[in-house]
């Protein structure tokens, strides 16, 4: 994931859900400081990333990516989604959905990259299952039916060029506005 940050982090760069923002931290960028916006759901994940990157004196941005995002057509270089979608309720049809809307916040050529968790179409041993029921239990993971053919079929249908790669039951995602 942190190649993926490494290779595919644009100048103007938009983080969606960025939790504690621990991938930006250590992507290391090279060049003229990076323009970064961080949208997240929670306030408290906002504040925490927020301060861990302020050296970038990142923008923040509360909303919920299931719906119309504040952000202007065509504002970003590139878009990361690490370890998010396993977290939204919803199949494919409605995770989906905000595919559209990263693609419209996209420059013409931009990337969107990320990862999530998958719990169908994967091989998990015994202790992964387990452990993927427990996160069920609990309400962290909601990924009931998420396998990465639909994942790639979601992408697909926003973008003309997408790419998902499946290490262990993690899918990892590239795709270009
Ligand atoms: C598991 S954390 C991933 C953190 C980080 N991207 C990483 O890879 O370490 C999931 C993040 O997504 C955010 N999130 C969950 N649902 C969201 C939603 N509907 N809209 C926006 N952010 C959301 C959470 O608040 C949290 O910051």
């Amino acid at each position: 994931m942190l190649r993926l940050y490494r290779r595919a982090t644009g100048a103007r760069h938009l983080d969606i859900g960025p939790g504690t923002g621990y991938f930006l931290d250590r992507c290391g960028f090279t060049g003229p400081p990076p323009e970064i916006t961080l949208l997240d759901l929670s306030q408290e994940c906002l504040e925490m990333s927020a301060h861990r990157l302020a050296r970038y004196r990142p923008r923040t941005c509360r909303a919920n990516l299931l719906e119309p995002l504040p952000l202007p057509d065509g504002a970003f270089d590139s878009v990361a989604m690490s370890l998010v979608l396993h977290t939204v309720p919803g199949g494919w049809d409605a995770k989906g959905k905000s595919f559209a809307e990263l693609a419209r916040v996209l420059r013409p050529g931009g990337t969107l990259f990320g990862s999530t968790v998958l719990a169908e179409g994967v091989r998990m041993n015994a202790l992964t299952r387990r452990l993927l029921v427990e996160q069920h239990r609990r309400g962290n993971f909601q990924n009931q039916g998420d396998g990465p053919d639909g994942l790639a079929r979601a992408l697909a249908a926003h973008f003309p060029f997408s790419r998902v790669v499946v290490r262990g039951n993690v899918a990892l995602f590239r795709a270009t506005a």
